[in-house]
Order: C-alpha cells, then sequence, then structure tokens
C-alpha cells in the first residue's frame, strides 16, 4: 500500500507555482518553465520513495529534468517505488503573458501504470461522474450532446463544452455551436479544463478536442480521483508520428480510458493554482506571505481536499534541484540566497 503521499505531492505543486509565479507577465516562457522545473525535481528529492518519471519536461519545453526515466527522491532501501507524471507548468505562455488558467501538476501511482502515449496530441473527451461510461469518443458531438442533455435533464443549449481555441478545432466547435450548446473557448491549460468537468460548480459539463498528451494522462489521474472520465485516441501530427505509433504498443484507431492512461493500487493527484482559475486562485504576494491554493485527491477513497496555505516570506526556502536551498525573498527581488 502507498503511503500517504497527497500532501508531499502538494508541497511539490505548491514549490512549483510560488517559484514560476515569480516570473508572472514577465513575458519569459522559459523561466517560468525553468523555475517550475527545478523547484518540484529538488522537492520531489527530499522524498521517501523510488520514483521514476514517466511523463516529464516532453519535447516541447525541452527542459533540462524531469524527463522521462529520470529518478527522484531519496531512492532508500525500503522505499515504495513510484510511478510520476508531471507537467511542471500546464500554461507556460498563460503564466508569461500574465493571464489566468495556469496550474503546477503531478499524479503518482504505485503497484501501477503510466501510459507514455506516442503522439505529441490526442483527441479527448473529459467529463465528470455524472456523464462517466455514457459518452462516445467516436459519436458525433450532435449524439454525445443529446445524450448529456437527456442524463443530466438539460436542454442542449444549457450545456457548456470546452474547447481548446486552436485551428486543429475549429470543426469541432463549428459543430457544437450547430448542435446549439455553448462553448467556452481556452487559450490554454486544457487539463483544469478536463478536472472542471468534474467538479460541481466547474461552469463545463464536457471537455472536448485535441491537445497535449501529457495533459491527457495528467487529466486522467485527476478524473479517476474524481470517478470521471477521459477518452483519448492518437491524433498524429504527420508521418513520423504515424510510424512512432505503429512501433509502440498503442493502435493508432484504438480509443483508450482513463485507467488505460494511468492506474494502480492509489493514484494520487495535486494541483496548485499558478494564476487564477476556474477552480483554484493563482499565487498572492502579500507584504509578508505568499498565499497557494491546491486540490489533492487521491483514488482509493476519492477524498478531494482543497488546500490553502500561507507562506511567510522571510522563513520560506524552496529547495531546488540546481541551487539547493532559495529564499522566495531574494528570489522575488532577483537574488539567490
Ligand atoms: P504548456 O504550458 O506545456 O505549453 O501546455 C499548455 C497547453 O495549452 C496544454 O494545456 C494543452 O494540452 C497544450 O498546450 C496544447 O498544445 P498546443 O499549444 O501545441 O496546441
Amino acid at each position: 500500500m502507498i503511503p500517504e503521499i497527497t500532501l508531499d505531492m502538494v508541497r511539490v505543486t505548491e514549490a512549483a507555482a510560488l517559484f514560476s509565479s515569480v516570473f508572472l507577465g514577465r513575458g519569459d516562457k522559459e523561466a517560468v518553465d525553468q523555475r517550475a522545473v527545478d523547484a518540484m525535481r529538488g522537492i520531489l528529492d527530499l522524498l521517501d520513495m523510488k520514483g521514476t518519471v514517466v511523463i516529464g519536461e516532453g519535447e516541447k519545453d525541452q527542459a533540462p529534468m524531469l524527463a522521462a526515466g529520470e529518478h527522484v527522491g531519496k531512492w532508500n532501501e525500503d522505499d515504495p517505488e513510484v510511478l510520476i507524471a508531471v507537467d511542471p507548468v500546464d500554461g507556460t505562455r498563460l503564466v508569461a503573458n500574465g493571464r489566468s488558467n495556469a496550474l503546477s501538476v503531478i499524479a503518482a501511482t504505485e503497484d501501477g501504470k503510466i501510459a507514455p502515449l506516442p503522439t505529441y496530441y490526442v483527441d479527448k473527451l473529459a467529463v465528470g461522474k455524472e456523464l462517466a461510461g455514457n459518452l462516445d469518443i467516436e459519436a458525433t458531438p450532435r449524439e454525445n450532446l443529446r445524450i448529456a442533455a437527456a442524463i443530466l435533464g438539460v436542454n442542449v443549449s444549457e450545456l457548456t463544452v470546452t474547447i481548446l481555441d486552436r485551428e486543429r478545432n475549429h470543426p469541432l466547435v463549428e459543430a457544437v455551436r450547430t448542435v446549439g450548446a455553448r462553448i467556452r473557448l481556452i487559450n490554454d491549460g486544457d487539463i483544469a479544463a478536463a478536472i472542471a468537468t468534474a467538479l460541481p460548480d466547474g461552469g463545463t459539463e464536457i471537455y472536448m478536442g485535441i491537445g497535449g498528451s501529457p495533459e491527457a494522462v495528467l487529466a486522467a489521474a485527476a478524473l479517476q480521483c474524481m470517478g470521471g472520465e477521459i477518452q483519448v485516441k492518437c491524433w498524429p501530427r504527420d508521418k513520423d508520428e504515424i510510424e512512432k505509433v505503429e512501433k509502440s504498443s498503442f493502435e493508432l484507431h484504438a480509443v483508450y480510458g482513463t485507467k488505460d492512461l494511468i492506474d494502480g493500487e492509489e493514484v494520487v493527484f495535486s494541483a496548485t493554482g499558478i494564476t487564477d482559475g476556474s477552480f483554484l486562485k493563482g499565487v498572492r504576494f502579500t507584504h509578508s506571505q505568499a498565499i497557494t491554493d491546491s486540490i489533492a485527491m487521491r483514488s482509493s477513497t476519492r477524498t478531494v481536499r482543497r488546500i490553502r496555505a500561507y507562506h511567510e516570506i522571510a522563513y520560506k526556502t524552496i529547495t531546488t534541484k540546481s541551487g539547493g536551498e532559495v529564499s522566495i525573498f531574494n528570489s522575488l527581488l532577483g537574488k539567490r540566497a
């Protein structure tokens, strides 16, 4: 049985959020990401576990740490073996441009698996508990929305579908418009969008469309803890990716469900808001404190915890990988402790 590491995971995402939020709105995407990765990696190494990163910083971020296969944690002899998926910043551009909806995210599992999806993007359909098991990514939006409305006892026009605003998703936007549902278009950050479908006050019943593959796995962890569901299909960008799928254990036209993406005796998930979003506030600084909002959950009990932490800036240090303990105070001033 995995030890209760949910709070440890919260410390990991809090550190990443705190440290990257220092770069809010400065237009420096790389700094946002590097700071989050450095803090996340540093805190992970304090934990009593034999951790292996399965989903880490991908080709998009080209970070020097938290790559797939990397070992994290103390690796003491008796420590449990834990598989890890991370997205230190989901919405790097959002933080760099001072926009809302960015999260720091981690998921972990013992005695289980995490699927390293072979394509950069996947087509996704995510829903909360009431709709889980009832929709089909292979059905038309019209059919799915008709079923969703019937189950929820509302008109299709009362449903809100969230879609990532990308050209590749424009045909989907048109299809949903034609059926008459409401649409919430997001610029970035589709882990939060998928999770929102499972929250009673999330403001959206369905997340649909083509987005990042690692984000689908992280969303699967959260949805599994909340009784929701995600379905995905590989969405290769080119011939090379088609070949990559063919050489992998995945199939081009198969539908993968929540537990195909991440599973285990216990799945643990934590997210901390970096900038304000629909269910988490971003990092705020007062005169003496930094305040973080996190959501943490685990699959065996389906307990969803909301954790607001008040970090006393003068006392707060973050253990980074690159520079040992760093004070946020000095970091805010652009210096290292
Ligand atoms: P990053 O912060 O890693 O850039 O991801 C943000 C994001 O919006 C994800 O939430 C989403 O799944 C993915 O990018 C979509 O990719 P793209 O921006 O290439 O369309």
